[in-house]
């Protein structure tokens, strides 16, 4: 799914911005808080309900204002007139409301699977340099998209956690009841760790052709390794069993899915330690690029890039590399950067999809395409469909 249209309400320092025919390719330039990243956030409200900086909504609300509102058309590529509705509003004081193709959900995950996206910004470098919950979020985020029964079995592993560290918590426990919930947990645990395996074996050689592309000096010293959470010779259940007087003694469950991690290496050294930013950066938009790659061959559609200042940490030949593979991955890409021609002179010159936006002081003004045309007019395989957008 791509975006057609979008119009944000008072998300930052942007009271009211409308934008149809969205490209393929969709640049903001403009100076320094001017308000590009808050489109990306405006555009990361409306397929997640949240902010993506892991701030509280609070900050995305225009100061002074009591709520912010995100709306947009998505629609399949060359699905001429099949765009869903989504809206997203969110108050001061969390409260969200939801809506798709024009009815209440309650559900985010019923939002995200509209428009699955994918972030690459300053934050991305958690996924390196952070703690655990960074990677495991990012690889849900993958499994979750080319998996349907992984959000159920997920759903109910955190369940059985929360009960589980519950009881485990209040020390006087009914032995029979901390039996069944262990039991659930090991049912849930073991199959969100099987889903998560056979996810990450997938990713990997994507991960590493991408990374070959944009780092060949690092070889077959790079490594990607999945850390399940409990040992691996072992059944979740048996390892539960192992842990069980540990468990008590201090009051939470030690071993599982809760624990996962993946670790990237360079010659079997942690890259986080080892890399100069700029390399991290490049393994950052390999692992994120895997997971579009991965999520389309697999026939579950392309998902949307929110690439906030591309350029910056990059050399010219790198972005123009990692432009290359947005490029061809045929995405839809959400980018900012500071001067038009930071992304105008590394995007690849044979790719008319593309549309101009200058941002100052909060608001969005599109430039006209080169020859007078706005855009070029989308292909019926496009994923820019502007019959969807008229209707
Ligand atoms: N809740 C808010 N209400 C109103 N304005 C805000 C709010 N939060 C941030 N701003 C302001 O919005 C402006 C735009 O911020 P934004 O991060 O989008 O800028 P930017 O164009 O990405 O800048 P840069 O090039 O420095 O990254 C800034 O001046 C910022 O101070
Ligand atoms: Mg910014």
């Amino acid at each position: 799914m791509s975006l057609t249209r979008l119009q944000i309400n008072r998300v930052r320092n942007l009271k009211q911005v409308k934008l149809q025919d969205l490209a393929r390719v969709n640049v903001f330039f403009g100076r320094n808080g001017s308000g590009k990243t808050s489109v990306l956030e405006a555009i990361h409200l409306l397929g997640m309900a949240r902010s993506f900086r892991g701030n509280s909504v609070k900050s995305l609300i225009t100061h002074g204002e009591t709520s912010c509102v995100a709306f947009g058309m998505a629609s399949a590529p060359g699905q001429a007139g099949a765009g869903v509705s989504l809206g997203v509003q969110r108050g001061a004081a969390g409260e969200a409301a939801i809506k798709v193709a024009g009815s209440p959900v309650k559900s985010v995950a019923r939002l995200v699977e509209h428009l699955p996206l994918q972030v690459i910004n300053a934050d991305s470098f958690e996924l390196l340099t952070g703690s655990p919950g960074a990677r495991r979020q990012y690889l849900d985020w993958g499994v979750f998209h080319v998996e349907h029964r992984f959000l159920e079995q997920w759903q109910r592993f955190q369940r059985c956690i929360k009960q589980r560290n519950k009881l485990l918590r209040h020390g006087k426990m009914q032995q029979q009841e901390l039996a069944v919930w262990t039991r659930d947990l090991a049912t849930s645990g073991a199959a969100v760790g099987e889903y998560r395996k056979a996810y990450f074996r997938q990713l990997v050689p994507r991960f590493k052709e991408i990374v070959a592309q944009l780092l060949p000096s690092l070889g077959d010293g790079l490594e990607l390794r999945y850390h399940q959470g409990w040992d691996r010779q072992a059944s979740y259940e048996i390892a539960l069993q192992g842990s069980v007087s540990a468990d008590i003694d201090q009051g939470y469950t030690h071993v599982g899915p809760q624990r996962a991690d993946i670790r990237v290496l360079i010659d079997g050294r942690l890259a986080a330690e080892t890399l100069s930013r700029g390399q991290q950066k490049l393994v950052v938009c390999g692992l994120k690029l895997a997971q579009g790659q991965l999520m389309s061959e697999q026939g579950k559609g392309a998902c949307t890039y929110l690439v906030d200042d591309l350029p910056s940490e990059l050399d010219l030949e790198h972005s123009r590399q990692v432009c290359e593979l947005l490029a061809s991955m045929g995405a839809q890409v959400f980018i900012t950067c500071v001067d038009q021609a930071d992304i105008a002179s590394v995007w690849p010159e044979e790719d008319s999809g593309i549309a101009m936006f200058h941002v100052e002081h909060g608001a969005v003004t599109r430039l006209p395409q080169p020859g007078g045309l706005l855009m070029d007019p989308p292909r019926q395989d496009s994923p820019i469909n502007r019959s969807s957008i008229e209707s």
